[in-house]
């Protein structure tokens, strides 16, 4: 891996432990002023210190993020779709890697969508971004998005679209947790982290996905709504890095997060 690659690697995924969590904060690209997330500065400034990486559009970026915050910026860089569609799938590249580089991003993003009507368009967006992101030393992210359709998430499909966007030279692959997560991993020649999805029910169900991810060798997280959704979203966020970072059981992030509950 040529330095620039390797270092912005290094930058995300935390040395010490192999491992990372990433404060997912893009989901305004297609949804909009969504809840907790109205406004991103107020939202992100307290997680800042407890968040290896942050992942956001450009205009969140140079609107709500402060350029003296010291986390690498995991770029989304696709788009193009909106909540009121049916199929989210129709994504185009909406952001540049000589942006990306100009804005000093650790690294870029963008959703494939495989097995829906815009897969090829999505597999090739991201074949491109490949391309030019090792140009200039600048890993991508695949996200295998599923749209509107979340029961897509098992092992099988997972399996089958993590492998395409590592074989489309993706460098790191964000995806769901499910059973038999360790079938998505195992298939996998790059590292996974998992995103959250919708807000759960309680903060144990939240760490015990962390905490199953984890064991079944996922690298880390890039979680959203189930830490800025939170009535606490700082005790969230150190409840996880107990358990990303230090092998921490769920009952001790519970015990982290009841703890912390008073700091946010
Ligand atoms: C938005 C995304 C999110 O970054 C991803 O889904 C992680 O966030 P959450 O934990 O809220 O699901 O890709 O399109």
């Amino acid at each position: 891996m040529d330095w620039g690659m390797s270092n912005r690697m290094s930058r995300m995924i935390k040395p010490e432990s192999g491992h990372s969590v990433m404060l997912a904060c893009d989901h305004g690209y297609f949804m909009g002023p969504t809840r907790k997330l109205e406004d991103p500065h107020k939202t992100i400034e307290p997680l800042v210190p407890y968040a290896d990486t942050l992942a956001v559009t450009r205009g969140v970026l140079r609107n709500s993020v402060d350029p003296k915050w010291d986390v690498p910026i995991l770029l989304r860089v696709s788009g193009g779709v909106s909540i009121l569609k049916d199929d989210l799938s129709d994504e185009e590249i909406t952001t540049s890697i000589k942006e990306a580089v100009r804005l000093n991003a650790a690294a870029a993003a963008i959703s494939i969508f495989v097995g829906t009507a815009h897969e090829k368009q999505s597999l090739v967006n991201l074949a491109r971004l490949v391309d030019e992101g090792e140009e200039y030393g600048m890993p991508i992210m695949a996200i295998t998005a599923v749209g509107k359709e979340l029961e897509k998430r098992d092992a099988k499909y997972l399996a089958l679209a993590c492998r395409i966007g590592a074989e489309l030279g993706a460098r790191i692959v964000k995806t769901y947790y499910c059973d038999n997560f360790s079938k998505v991993v195992e298939g996998s020649p790059v590292p996974l982290v998992v995103a959250g999805g919708p807000k759960m029910d309680t903060e144990e169900d939240v760490f015990q996905l962390v905490y199953s991810a984890m064991e079944a060798g996922a690298i880390g997280v890039d979680m959203g709504r189930n830490i800025w959704k939170n009535d606490y979203p700082v005790a969230m966020i150190k409840g996880i890095r107990a358990i990303v970072h230090e092998g921490a059981t769920v009952k001790e992030a519970l015990q982290i997060y009841r703890e912390n509950k008073g700091t946010h």
